[in-house]
C-alpha cells in the first residue's frame, strides 16, 4: 500500500483507495461525477487548529471554519462538534447553519456589503459577531440593532497593507482591496472613533485577512504586528482596548507533490511567539486571537470521482480526455489555473499517456488540468480521480449548459452516506415559471 500527495489516498491491490475505501465501489453505488469527503481527515484537521489555539493562546481563542470553502448542512455538524466557530459569508451560509444546529453565537457574518435584509436577517438567527467592512454596514448595524433594543457585537475588519504574493484573486490584505478599512491612510483610525460613540454596537476588536494558498507563516507574521501596532496606538489615543483580533484564514494547502506541506501547529506556534512577545514590547493585553482556515480543514478531505468519455487524439498535436463534469464541479482551474493532481482509479496499464482533462462543457476553457499523464489504455468509461477538492470545489459549483451538480459522500471510519444528494434534471428547471 502506498500514498499519494496525502496519507488518506492510498494504492491498494492496484485501486485506488481514499479514506481507506475502494473509489471504483463508491463511483459504482453512488455514480459519477461524485464528490467524496473524508469525515476523519476534517476532523483531524480541526484538531489540530483547535489543540495549537488552546496550546499557545489559551481558550478563548479559536478557529473559525471560513465556510466558504464548503458549505453545507453536514459540515456544520462536523465543525460545532469539534468545537470551533463558523465564519460566514451570506444569508444562505447562515441558514444552513442554522438548519444544521450550529450554535450561532459562534458564527461572525463577513462580506463588503451585507444588505439591511442581510442584517435583519443574520440578528434574526442570533448571528455572535458581524465583521464590518466599512462604515455604511456599521452605521446600518447600528441603526437596526438600536431599533431592536440590543448591543451587536462586532469586529472592524482592517487592511494591514500586506501583499501576500500569492495569486492576484485571492490577495485581500492591501490597502487598494475591496475589503476592509486601510490603516495607513487613517480610515481605520477614524472608523473606530465613529464606532465607539455607538449604542447599537459593541466593538469587540480587529479583524484581518490577507489572501489565501499562503504558505509563509512570515505573512500572517507581518500583518500581526501591524494589526497590534494599531490596536496600541489606539489603546494611547482612545482608551480604547481590543478584546479580539481576528488574523483570517489563508495556509495554503498542497495539490501536487511540488507544493510544500505546511504544519498548521508549527506556524501557529511561531504566530503565538512572535504575539505575544510583541504585546509585551507594545504594552498591551495579549487579546483572544482568532484565525479562520477554510481550505486547510476541508481541501485534503476532498476527492472527486468522474468516468472517461472520449479519449481524443490529435495527431502531431495533442491529447485530450473529456469526463463527464469539469467547470462545472470545479471551476478552479480556468478561473486561476489551479494545480491538481489527477490519478486513474482502477487497474491500468503504466502511465504514458499525455492529456489535458477537460469537461463536458460547451466552452473551449473547460479545463481541469493541462499536460498529465494518463496510463496509455485510458478509454470510455475509466474512471478518474482529482485529488484536493474539499475546498472551493462544491461551493463554486454551478449548472452552466444546464448541468446537474453532483453528489456528496462523507466517509468515517470506513462507511460512506449520502450528504448532497446529485441534483436532478427537475431540480434545474425548478425555479423556472
Ligand atoms: N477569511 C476570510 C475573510 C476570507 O475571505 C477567506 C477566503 C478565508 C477566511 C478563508 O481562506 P482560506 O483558509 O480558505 O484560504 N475561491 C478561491 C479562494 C478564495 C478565498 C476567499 N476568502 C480559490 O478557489 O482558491
Amino acid at each position: 500500500m502506498s500514498c499519494i500527495l496525502s496519507e488518506n489516498v492510498t494504492m491498494q491491490d492496484g485501486s485506488l483507495h481514499f479514506a481507506g475505501m475502494s473509489v471504483d465501489s463508491l463511483a459504482d453505488k453512488y455514480s459519477t461525477p461524485l464528490y467524496l469527503m473524508d469525515e476523519d481527515r476534517i476532523r483531524k484537521n480541526c484538531r489540530e487548529y483547535k489543540a495549537a489555539l488552546d496550546e499557545v493562546f489559551g481558550c478563548g481563542s479559536m478557529a473559525l471554519y471560513a465556510s466558504k470553502a464548503a458549505s453545507f448542512k453536514a459540515i456544520y455538524g462536523i465543525i460545532a462538534e469539534e468545537g470551533l466557530g463558523a465564519d460566514v459569508v451570506s444569508p444562505g451560509e447562515i441558514h444552513t447553519a442554522v438548519l444544521a444546529g450550529f450554535p450561532m453565537e459562534k458564527a461572525y457574518f463577513q462580506g463588503n456589503n451585507k444588505t439591511d435584509w442581510d442584517i435583519e436577517y443574520a440578528m434574526d438567527c442570533g448571528v455572535g459577531y458581524f465583521v464590518c467592512d466599512n462604515k455604511e454596514e456599521v452605521e446600518a448595524i447600528d441603526l437596526i440593532a438600536r431599533k431592536r433594543g440590543i448591543r451587536q457585537k462586532i469586529l472592524l475588519r482592517l487592511t494591514p497593507g500586506i501583499d501576500p504574493h500569492t495569486y492576484a484573486a485571492v490577495a485581500t490584505g492591501k490597502v487598494d482591496s475591496k475589503f476592509g478599512t486601510a490603516i495607513e491612510t487613517g480610515q481605520a483610525e477614524s472608523i473606530l472613533a465613529y464606532t465607539l460613540g455607538l449604542d447599537g454596537i459593541e466593538l469587540m476588536g480587529f479583524h484581518c485577512h490577507v489572501g489565501s494558498m499562503v504558505f509563509d507563516s512570515d505573512v500572517f507574521i507581518r500583518s500581526a504586528e501591524i494589526m497590534l501596532g494599531f490596536i496600541a496606538d489606539m489603546k494611547k489615543k482612545y482608551g480604547y482596548t481590543a478584546k479580539e483580533l481576528d488574523l483570517g484564514g489563508g495556509y495554503g494547502v498542497r495539490y501536487v507533490e511540488a507544493q510544500p506541506k505546511i504544519s498548521i501547529s508549527e506556524n501557529i506556534r511561531l504566530l503565538g511567539d512572535y504575539i505575544k512577545d510583541c504585546c509585551g514590547r507594545l504594552g498591551i493585553e495579549l487579546p483572544k486571537i482568532l484565525l479562520e482556515p477554510g481550505r486547510s480543514i476541508v481541501a485534503d478531505a476532498g476527492m472527486t470521482v468522474y468516468t472517461v468519455g472520449t479519449v481524443k487524439r490529435i495527431t502531431g498535436y495533442k491529447n485530450y480526455v473529456s469526463i463527464d463534469g469539469g467547470m462545472t464541479d470545479n471551476p478552479r482551474y480556468a478561473l486561476y489555473g489551479s494545480s491538481y493532481t489527477v490519478l486513474p482509479v482502477g487497474e491500468s496499464e503504466a502511465p504514458g499517456f499525455k492529456c489535458d482533462l477537460v469537461g463536458r462543457c460547451c466552452e473551449s476553457g473547460d479545463i481541469i488540468q493541462t499536460d498529465i499523464t494518463l496510463p496509455k489504455d485510458i478509454s470510455r468509461g475509466d474512471r478518474v480521480a482529482v485529488l484536493t477538492t474539499g475546498a472551493y470545489n462544491y461551493s463554486m459549483a454551478s449548472n452552466y449548459n444546464r448541468l446537474p451538480r453532483p453528489a456528496m459522500v462523507m466517509l468515517k471510519n470506513g462507511s460512506d452516506r449520502l450528504v448532497i444528494r446529485r441534483e436532478t434534471l427537475d431540480d434545474l428547471a425548478a425555479n423556472d415559471l
